[in-house]
């Protein structure tokens, strides 16, 4: 793997997984960012990085639905690895206006099938993206596994598990070498303030109210993001192509606790001490159509093959994600006001 096109690395994930990549792991080749700048991409997030590793970083604007640069960029930087992020991510806006959803993650993934396909002789992976949303919602007990069939409830998980069957029908039909991760949810730095933890710490910071969907009693499984980075990085390197690996936290909980753990740490830190209990400014709110009850994930394949365990606890990482907001005030007001979407317009056009 020398040369990786990173799609979607300037969102909250794919920014993690750049910094991971470069900084961290023992990757020694190139990377290719490219991202369209949704509204959900920033790339002030690799701002130091594009200085820092002049000679193996490069970041490129454009869409994964237009084959004519994506093409370009595949020869130009004689890509041999895909790493596949870029997608629409919020379920909440999929209910609002699905389109955008089935163009990203379903046009857009074929999209870049089909140029791996063309390059095939020298693609090494496409590795694949996804979610534990394509598999729905579980009851009580049990846990979702490799093997448990896709049921997706949202136009988010249904276009995301679209995109699953097409990298694997790519890998059957045409012997592409692909791996697919399907991962619960993510929290830390750089985390858009529409997913519950960024939105809950600052409207917390910000005494603004707390809007929990219906009895708040639904179940998340919390991965923090750089855990995800490592799990992502072993299946890439270590990962049987054609297979797919679950990551998770072990860490589930119902949002209502998760909501309260955030209030809790925030009123006892010296940094964000308030006179009243954060806690009063929970509001229950109208649900989520379709709200998946509870999401649980077996990752034991990723821990007996390769021995991955996640390293942050859901306390641990929960104050290590408010301790960036607190510290990255410059960031937070830039993205709350979308100021920086006027920066991207003046850098980017
Ligand atoms: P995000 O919304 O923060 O970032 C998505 C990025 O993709 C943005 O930078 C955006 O500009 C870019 N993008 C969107 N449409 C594009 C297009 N047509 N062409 C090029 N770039 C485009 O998302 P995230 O939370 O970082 O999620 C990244 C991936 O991980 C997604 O595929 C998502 O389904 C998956 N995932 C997310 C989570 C989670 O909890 N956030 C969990 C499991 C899997
Ligand atoms: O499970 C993985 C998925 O996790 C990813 O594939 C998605 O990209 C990611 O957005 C996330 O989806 P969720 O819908 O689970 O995440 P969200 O942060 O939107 O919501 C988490 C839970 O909190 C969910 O049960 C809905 C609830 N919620 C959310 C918001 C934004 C609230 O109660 N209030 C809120 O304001």
């Amino acid at each position: 793997m020398k040369n990786m096109l990173v799609t979607g690395g300037c969102g909250f994930i794919g920014t993690n997984f750049i910094r991971y990549l470069l900084e961290e792991s023992d990757f020694k080749g190139c990377v290719v960012n490219v991202d369209a700048l949704t509204y959900a991409g920033n790339p002030m997030n690799l701002k130091e990085i594009e200085q820092k590793f002049t000679e193996r970083y490069a970041f490129i604007q454009t869409d994964i639905c237009n084959k004519a640069d994506i093409s370009r960029i595949f020869n130009d930087y004689e890509i041999d690895t895909i790493c596949h992020f870029a997608a629409e991510s919020h379920v909440d806006r999929s209910i609002a206006g699905p389109d955008t959803f089935i163009q990203t993650n379903i046009f857009g993934t074929f999209n870049l099938l089909e140029l791996a396909r063309e390059n095939q002789g020298r693609i090494e992976l496409f590795h694949h993206i996804s979610t534990d949303e394509v598999f729905g919602s579980l009851g009580k007990e049990g846990y979702f596994t490799e093997e448990t069939a896709y049921k997706p409830n949202s136009p988010y998980s249904a276009s995301k598990a679209a995109s699953d069957h097409l990298v694997r029908a790519y890998h059957k039909t045409y012997d592409l070498p692909v791996t697919i991760s399907n991962c619960s949810n993510n929290y830390g730095p750089y985390q858009f303030p529409e997913k519950l933890l960024p939105l809950m710490i600052l409207n917390a910071l910000e005494g603004e109210p707390l809007p929990v969907y219906g009895d708040g009693l639904n179940v998340r499984d919390w991965l923090y993001v750089r855990d995800h980075c490592t799990a992502i990085w072993t299946i890439m390197k270590d990962g049987k192509r054609g297979e797919t690996y679950n990551i998770g936290g072990e860490t589930e909980m119902e949002n209502i606790r998760i909501v309260e753990m955030v209030c809790d740490i925030l009123d006892e830190l010296p940094a964000s001490k308030r006179d009243t209990p954060r806690r009063e400014l929970i509001e229950f709110v109208k649900d989520r159509p379709g709200h998946d009850r509870r999401y649980a994930i077996d990752f034991t394949k990723l821990t007996r093959e390769f021995g991955w365990m996640p390293e942050e606890s859901l306390e641990s990482g929960i104050r290590k994600t408010i301790r960036w907001y607190l510290d990255n005030q410059v960031w937070v007001d830039r993205v709350r006001s979308g100021e920086y979407q006027t920066w991207i317009k003046e850098q980017y056009g």
